[in-house]
Formats: structure tokens, sequence, C-alpha cells
């Protein structure tokens, strides 16, 4: 399939599954080098890593446990404008290596927020684990530890990725035409 057709938008084959699969079991093996001995807690941000999350975790073979959170945006009750909150961690991560995995970093605004939130819970170490990257709309400094690919700044959907909640099903990765 080059292109497909989601609402009102034409996308067209921007990442086979192919190099997704290739580069998400290169990230993998990077992962269980660097975190054998540590039994990292990979924490799945919900809803667009569920499909990254599921492959990269079958190509772990290092003792590890997963959980899934929610980053939900709510307008603050304050004059502080939109803020996020953090949903569905049951985990004491507290002493813990912690390996956030996203499906995209786009301002990384998301991040620095979950990051931040997950800081206050006292982890050993906080890794950052993204599919996909957009360096170029970044607006904060991350320390992004593994990522897949680094893209232009162009809206992709596919491989868990939606557009206005529709095409997280496409086996592989679309851009916008
Ligand atoms: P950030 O806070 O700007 O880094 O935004 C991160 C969130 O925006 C991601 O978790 C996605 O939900 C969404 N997002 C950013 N770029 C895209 C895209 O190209 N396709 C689909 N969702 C995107
Ligand atoms: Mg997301």
């Amino acid at each position: 399939m080059e292109n497909v057709q989601v609402k009102d938008k034409t996308f067209s084959i921007f990442l086979t599954e192919e190099q997704i699969k290739a580069r998400v079991q290169e990230m993998a093996t990077k992962i269980n080098k660097d975190l054998a001995g540590k039994r990292p807690l990979f924490m799945a941000v919900l809803n667009g890593s569920f499909i990254f999350a599921a492959d990269l975790i079958r190509q772990i073979d290092i003792p590890c446990d997963i959980t899934f959170v929610r980053m939900a945006s709510y307008i603050g009750t304050q004059s502080t404008g939109r803020v996020k909150e953090l949903i569905g961690l049951n985990e004491v991560i507290e002493g813990r290596t912690v390996v956030v995995l996203e499906d995209i970093i786009d301002t990384g605004l998301t991040m620095r927020e979950l990051v931040s939130i997950l800081k206050a819970k006292h982890p050993a170490e906080i890794r950052i684990a993204s599919l996909v990257v957009k360096p170029d709309s970044l607006k904060v400094e991350l320390d992004i530890n593994y990522h897949c690919f680094d893209i232009p700044n162009k809206f992709i959907v596919g491989y868990g990725l939606d557009y206005d909640g529709e095409g997280r099903n496409l086996p592989a990765i679309y851009a916008v035409v």
C-alpha cells in the first residue's frame, strides 16, 4: 500500500514494516546490553506506543517489568493553562531503572512533563526510548537515550500513531502528502 486515506487526508508510505522491525530490533539489542542486571521497568505511554512497546518488549531478553501509563491533558483551574497529569502508575518506581517508551517526541513538552513527575518519585534512573523523534520541532532539552528514527517535521500515522483517533492500526508508518 503506497497511499492511504485517513479521514480528510492522504498519506504516503514513509517507513515500511521491514524498516521499523529492523530498527526496533537494534534498539532492543542496545537496551539488552546497557541494562543487563538492572531489571528495568518499561513504562509505555498510551495510546500511541502500544504497538512499538509490544514489538520492542518481545525482543528484550533480560529480566524486566512493563507497565502502561497515560498523560492526560486538562485545563488547570488556576491561570496555569494546560497541565498534564500522569494516570495509571501503580508501581513503586523508587530506586528503579525506568525506561519510558513513547511513540513520538515532537516538541518534547509531554516528555519533559512526564520526566519531571517521575523524578519526584525518586527512580534510580530514567531513560527515554522513543520510536520517532522530530529534532526540528524539539522545544526543550531532553536526553533521549534511544530512538529508532529522526524525521523531518511532518505529520505521520500508523504503527500506533493516529490522526484524530484513526490510523493506529496501519502496520507501517505513513506521512501526510
Ligand atoms: P510533544 O509533547 O509535542 O512532544 O507531543 C507528543 C505527542 O503529540 C505524541 O505523543 C503524539 O500523541 C502527538 N504527535 C506529535 N507528532 C505527531 C505525528 O506526527 N503523528 C501523530 N501524533 C503526533
Ligand atoms: Mg504519545
